[in-house]
């Protein structure tokens, strides 16, 4: 429904591509004021831009999620901007090399789970110390269905995003007599920059990603966006703590 995050103010980790842009778009869209956090400021822009372009609201304060500072100054910057902070979608992520449990080298398991899990952390924490002062908000972490079940081949991934969706469910616990409602997506693969940084350089891999998918096909952007605007909203206010899996019937099989 357009209209359904009338005057909220929304911030997004990662809003310079893919799942981000979109949903910094979708946001925009649903009368949210748009506030994205990144490290590459041309692209961060672009997103902005295209939020402008297309007659909503948005701004870029340049972001590296592993770094507390930087997180506290995120929602510092959306605060003093727009007077609070009513949605926060922590998308950033990195996929990190491909290589089997006994392959993966330190520096991989230390700049995966820096960026996917206690970049999310480091954003909750600060996303919910604003919401306390205010009286509540809604949250929507960005996991993976590699959260929920095995994926060969990518064990600091996989183990990232199972400590984002256990961190999603203890806050949500913690928080859900506060106003606060804490959910996760897992999406299956979806056709973002990310996925083709792997399937460039391997075409058979997008051909498997389709066959594993039941639905036949990559997920959109778009429609990990629409989840997130669904679960931000008050279409979703007896929704926390929630997992929801957008991936063309990938884990059910
Ligand atoms: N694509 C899929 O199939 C898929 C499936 C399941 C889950 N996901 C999850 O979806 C999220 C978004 O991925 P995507 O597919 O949209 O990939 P993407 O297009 O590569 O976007 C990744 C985003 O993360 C940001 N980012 C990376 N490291 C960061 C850091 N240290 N600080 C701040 N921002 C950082 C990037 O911005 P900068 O480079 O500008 O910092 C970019 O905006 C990720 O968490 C990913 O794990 C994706």
């Amino acid at each position: 429904m357009p209209g359904s995050l009338k005057g909220r103010v929304a911030l997004i980790t990662g809003g310079s591509s893919g799942i981000g842009r979109a949903t910094a778009l979708a946001f925009a869209r649903e009368g949210a004021r748009v506030v994205i956090g990144n490290r590459r400021v041309s692209e961060g822009e672009e997103t902005v831009r295209r939020v402008k372009a297309a007659g909503g609201e948005a701004m870029l304060v340049r972001t590296d999620v592993t770094k507390a500072a930087h997180i506290e100054m995120l929602v510092a910057k959306t605060v003093e901007t727009h007077g609070r902070l009513d949605c926060a979608f922590n998308n950033a992520g990195v996929t990190g090399d491909i290589a089997r449990t006994a392959e993966c080298t330190e520096e991989n398991w230390d700049r995966t789970m820096s960026v996917n899990l206690k970049g999310v952390w480091l954003a909750m924490k600060y996303e919910i110390l604003q919401m306390l002062k205010q009286g509540g908000g809604v949250i929507v972490n960005n996991a993976s269905v590699a959260g929920l079940v095995g994926m060969r081949g990518g064990p600091a991934y996989s183990a990232s995003k199972g400590g984002v969706v256990q961190l999603t469910r203890t806050a949500a616990l913690e928080y859900a007599k506060l106003g606060i409602r804490i959910n996760a997506v897992c999406p299956g693969f979806v056709s973002t920059p990310m996925t083709e940084d792997h399937t460039s350089a391997n075409p058979d891999l997008e051909a498997w990603m389709k066959k594993v998918q039941p639905m036949g096909r990559l997920g959109t952007p778009e429609e990990v966006a629409e989840a997130v605007v669904w679960l931000c909203s008050d279409a979703a206010s007896f929704v926390t703590g929630h997992p929801l899996v957008l991936d063309g019937g990938l884990v059910v099989q």
